[in-house]
């Protein structure tokens, strides 16, 4: 998927994460994988791009979305893990629509620069990929909210947001009004990945039967991870990424997880993808010795 955001490549993704080797990666864990294939997007003409106000392929995420909602739905019905790889951060719509029914509370982790909590009304481009958090709360255009006929699929006071540094207006005040959780940068800085990850994990455990965690490759600095369309200086460092996703498995909280915003159009001889690979690696249990 590339058509919640403005460039092109994003939609390769998933072949250049493929092609840094996950499949080999995650059986050296022992792991039994199936690689379920692409979801078809298809190629909408020009005139799509603006299906109603302030939303860019409206009609085309929308779809995308209840395909995908369904596809991770049968993965965790067939009692496997879903692992699902972008595409721009819009596909974040259809994983939590397919992820959560299956849970009472479930809890997600947003590790990004952004906050991708905008709608139609607060968002300064119009691209999906930067409202998707604001939709699974239950805040945005019915055509997104409802994917899989069911809002919200979050509550606000389940999600941790880590990592922003690049934030809307109407995101931030979103952000006061719901009482959602955001370590930024200052914090991540300020108390070390550690700390933070060890709160973000005491905050979720007893509250969420479940913790889906989304990871944008944005999140972290450019320098380690530049093949990305949204690039803000000043991220996590691929050391403490690693940290991160170490304390995670150590916590065994995490039930379902995505990848996003690889786009190896832009990238350095498939850096951020060889970089998603290796967390991935380390989300599931690789350890150094
Ligand atoms: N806040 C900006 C917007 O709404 C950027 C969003 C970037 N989102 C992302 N998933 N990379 O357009
Ligand atoms: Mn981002
Ligand atoms: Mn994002």
């Amino acid at each position: 998927m590339d058509l919640g955001q403005s460039r092109r490549g994003v939609d390769m993704g998933p072949s250049a994460i493929r092609y840094a080797g996950v499949v080999e990666r995650l059986e050296k864990l022992d792991y039994e994988i199936h690689d379920k294939g692409d979801i078809e997007i298809g190629r909408p003409g020009k005139e799509e791009e603006v299906s109603e106000g302030n939303l860019k392929y409206l009609k085309a995420v929308s779809k995308a979305s209840e395909e995908l909602a369904s596809a991770v739905n049968k993965v965790i019905e067939s009692n496997s893990f879903p692992l699902i790889f972008g595409g721009d951060h819009s596909i974040a719509i259809g994983t939590l629509a397919g992820v959560s029914k299956h849970y009472k509370n479930l809890g997600v982790i947003w590790y990004d620069a952004h906050g991708d909590l905008n709608t139609s009304e607060t968002s300064p481009s119009g691209n999906i990929h930067g409202m998707p958090l604001a939709v699974s709360i239950g805040v945005g255009h019915s055509a997104l909210t409802n994917i899989a006929d069911y809002t919200p699929k979050v509550k606000p006071e389940n999600i941790v947001i880590i990592g922003a540094r690049s934030l809307d207006e109407g995101e931030k005040e979103l952000i006061r009004e719901k009482g959602i959780k955001v370590y930024t940068m200052h914090e991540i800085d300020r108390l070390g990945m550690t700390k933070v990850m060890e709160e973000s994990v005491a905050y979720l455990k007893d509250k969420t039967d479940g913790v889906h965690l989304s990871l944008d490759l944005d999140g972290l600095d450019p320098g380690d991870a530049p093949g990305v369309g949204t690039p803000v200086l000043g991220g996590i460092s691929y050391r403490e990424s690693h940290l991160a996703m170490e304390i995670l498995e150590e916590s065994k909280l995490i039930t379902s997880a995505e990848f996003v915003e690889v786009n190896p159009i832009l990238d350095e001889r498939n850096k951020t993808a060889t970089v998603a690979v290796a967390l991935m690696g380390s989300l599931f249990g690789e350890k150094l010795l």
